[in-house]
């Protein structure tokens, strides 16, 4: 009772804006120019689970799990190494080198070998003087480090931003405004004719930057906030800090919400508290997909024979949520229009995504530690009339159900999500809103 009724008080807060919802009137965002990513990349980095620590053999028993778990074919596609790949000093030609006690053999012989198993290679690097972790930055030097990754076959470029968080402290071209820094290897990139996805990492509310507002003129994606831990608190941050920025996303251009922490023990060996619960990790891919975000996982993917005694292998349940391919659906839904809140107050979000064909696809989210009943209507989420009702499918139980009066409604256990895909069954008569 006490959840209903907080629920009819979000609703009541919340349904005087639905007028006034973006959705009503925009149209979809183009893409960034350089015609890629059409839906938000999936795949893997190497920063959350190994840091500076990642390798050749980590990336290689990577790419074999990618490809024999079914990732791959559920879409996964891009594996990045982040920072700490290259040695301290460039080469007297000035051109990058991959530290040879981690990778060996070279970077165009590993991304041979991913590209051998049908997957794509990317990396790191950083439009200043030094990456984060204090390695050669790119600035100055983009169209060589460009044409050497193009030589290597990377597919998809990391590009961060650390600077001082003092401006008087900077020097050189780090003064210069991040979008003019990041739009100079977006023409690098562009210049070597390799197709390679663009992905800006950088530290939005600390640096005052709005990747967001410029973002799709010079990238694929954009991280719209600091790092997030494997918290749930960290997830929670950074899906109230996108729900705003729906706007900006589109075709070729995404709000990016970090990395995937479900099976992200690594963390977890650091603080136990920290692990998502199952619940909480289906409402990580839940959100991810409602928000059309990147989905690209932090974990250890690993199978427990590579990872050795080191390694925190992901589960089959960790697994289960990767690979579900009508959550992954919606993510990667063709119309690509990111989705926004119906309501959200006291911790139980209604969130809803219009999806290709007609159908909206709903996020009952209950971020609280109790159950709670949560519940919206056709109309609230931009369904049309339907005499004939509307039909309910459940995409984490794969149970569908029909509401004849177009009540959304569900009881949802602490820390979940119930995701529906609502479609209007035969008979519309246009539109409700
Ligand atoms: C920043 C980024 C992280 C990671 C590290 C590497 O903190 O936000 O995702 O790339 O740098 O140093």
């Amino acid at each position: 009772m006490r959840a209903l009724s907080r629920l009819l008080l979000s609703l009541s807060i919340a349904l005087p804006a639905l007028g006034l919802s973006p959705l009503a009137t925009t149209t979809p965002a183009h893409a960034s120019g350089n015609g890629l990513a059409h839906t938000p990349p999936m795949g893997w980095n190497s920063w959350d689970t190994f840091g500076c620590n990642a390798s050749e053999q980590i990336v290689k028993d990577t790419a074999d799990f990618m490809a024999s778990s079914g990732m791959r074919d559920a879409g996964y596609q891009y594996l990045t190494i982040d920072d700490c790949w290259m040695r301290r000093s460039r080469d007297a030609g000035g051109n990058l080198v991959p530290d040879p006690q981690k990778y060996p053999d070279g970077l165009a012989a590993l991304a041979a070998y991913v590209h051998g198993k049908g997957l794509k290679f990317g990396v790191y690097e950083s439009p200043t003087y030094h990456t984060c972790q204090g390695f050669p930055g790119s600035l100055g030097r983009e169209q060589q480090d460009a044409r050497t990754f193009a030589t290597w076959g990377v597919d998809f470029l990391k590009y961060d931003n650390c600077l001082a968080s003092d401006p008087s402290q900077r020097v050189g071209d780090e003064r210069l405004p991040l979008q003019t820094r990041d739009g100079r290897m977006r023409d690098a990139l562009a210049a070597t004719g390799r197709p390679i996805v663009f992905s800006l990492s950088l530290q939005p509310a600390a640096q005052g930057e709005t990747p967001w507002v410029w973002g799709k003129g010079v990238a694929n994606m954009w991280r719209i906030d600091g790092d997030r831990d494997a918290s749930f608190a960290g997830l929670t941050r950074l899906i109230h800090a996108d729900l705003d920025k729906s706007r900006y996303a589109g075709p070729g251009a995404w709000n990016d919400i970090d990395m995937l922490e479900t099976g992200n023990y690594a963390s977890a060996s650091q603080n136990p508290k920290q692990r998502l619960t199952y619940d909480r990790e289906k409402s990580e891919l839940s959100a991810a997909a409602v928000l059309a975000a990147p989905l690209i996982s932090g974990a250890d993917l690993r199978t427990a024979a590579a990872a050795g005694s080191s390694g925190f292998p992901i589960s089959q349940q960790d697994l289960s949520v990767y690979l579900n391919k009508e959550v992954i659906a919606v993510d990667q839904d063709s119309l690509g229009r990111q989705g926004t809140a119906v309501a959200t107050a006291n911790g139980l979000d209604v969130l809803r995504r219009p999806l290709a064909g007609g159908a909206v696809a709903v996020a009952l989210f209950n971020e609280t530690s109790a159950p709670a009943t949560l519940s919206t209507t056709a109309a609230a989420v931009g369904l049309p009339v339907s005499k004939a009702g509307y039909a309910l499918n459940d995409l984490w139980t794969h149970t569908s159900s029909v509401s004849a009066d177009g009540t959304i409604s569900a009881t949802v256990p602490a820390g979940g999500t119930v995701l529906y895909r609502v479609t209007a069954h035969s008979g519309t008569t246009g539109s409700a809103r």
